[in-house]
């Protein structure tokens, strides 16, 4: 682990291999992605971190904004030396990711975008957004926790998994307030990126949950559609979080799609 302009990076593999950044969901840490990474490692240069306001990165003021999250972006990518890596990206991290390639395409040699959407919060997000913000300021981190991330799993892996589970949501439950709805504030704030799915010119991929009830697989089927040459996969028996839910699976699919990418 390193601190880059204040953020936890880790970086996992040889620096030589193709690259690629895992930008983490809401409320969620690099954590997330680390029994994937474990897949991908001996042929990927894997690096991963907090997203500012969660895990070890810094929380500062709370004041953030989608700019300022690809700002940091940025900061890893050229903090960690990387030579246009694969930006792979869930949900916020795919937000967070879809604005960091619109802002600067070329930064990126591809993109693999999970369980996220590209279209901005619309007027019942926000609202909801307003009301998680007010919840955990009222009733504490607890009380929006036990509301939200249940809805991030599917019946089968809360049910079998009922112990991995439970530790997401203590780790939920620790972060830091003001970090957590900084976040929030950033999500709801963000600009729409679907006018620019058009325009990608990257190879793309999206993957999704069968069961994803936060980006259904209609929705994602969607993005898809609008870019130019995008693969799409459905992850089976798994709900918004496939790195946790399914990871061998969901690495398999990600493999498949790195292994087709030129490395120049
Ligand atoms: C996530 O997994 O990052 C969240 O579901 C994103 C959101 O709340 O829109």
């Amino acid at each position: 682990m390193r601190t880059i302009n204040g953020l936890n990076v880790s970086e996992h593999g040889n620096p030589d291999n193709p690259a690629v950044v895992f930008v983490h969901g809401f409320i969620y840490t690099q954590a997330m992605w680390t029994k994937m990474i474990e897949f991908l490692k001996d042929d990927y240069y894997c690096v991963a971190y907090d997203v500012r306001g969660l895990g070890a990165s810094e929380v500062g003021d709370g004041q953030y904004t989608m700019e300022s999250f690809v700002d940091d972006l940025s900061a890893v990518v050229e903090g960690t030396r990387l030579d246009r890596p694969v930006l792979c990206g869930l949900s916020m991290g795919g937000y967070l990711g879809f604005r960091a390639l619109e802002r600067d395409p070329k930064k990126f040699r591809a993109a693999a975008m999970l369980d996220t959407r590209a279209a901005a919060d619309d007027n019942a997000a926000k609202l909801r957004r307003a009301a998680g913000i007010k919840q955990i300021t009222e009733d504490g981190l607890g009380a929006f926790v036990d509301g939200f991330l249940p809805k991030c799993f599917s019946d089968r892996f809360k049910s079998e998994e009922e112990a991995e589970f439970r530790r997401h949501m203590d780790a939920a439950k620790a972060a830091d307030p003001k970090g957590v709805k900084g976040c929030a504030l950033a999500m709801q704030g963000r600009t729409d990126s679907t006018a620019f799915l058009a325009t990608i010119d990257f190879p793309t991929l999206l993957l999704c949950g069968e069961h994803d009830a936060l980006s259904p697989v209609e929705e994602m089927r969607a993005i898809a559609d609008e870019i130019p040459g995008a693969a799409f996969r459905v992850i089976p028996e798994s709900g918004h979080m496939t790195p946790i839910e399914q990871p061998s699976a969901t690495a398999d699919r990600l493999r498949e799609f790195l292994s087709t990418l030129s490395k120049g």
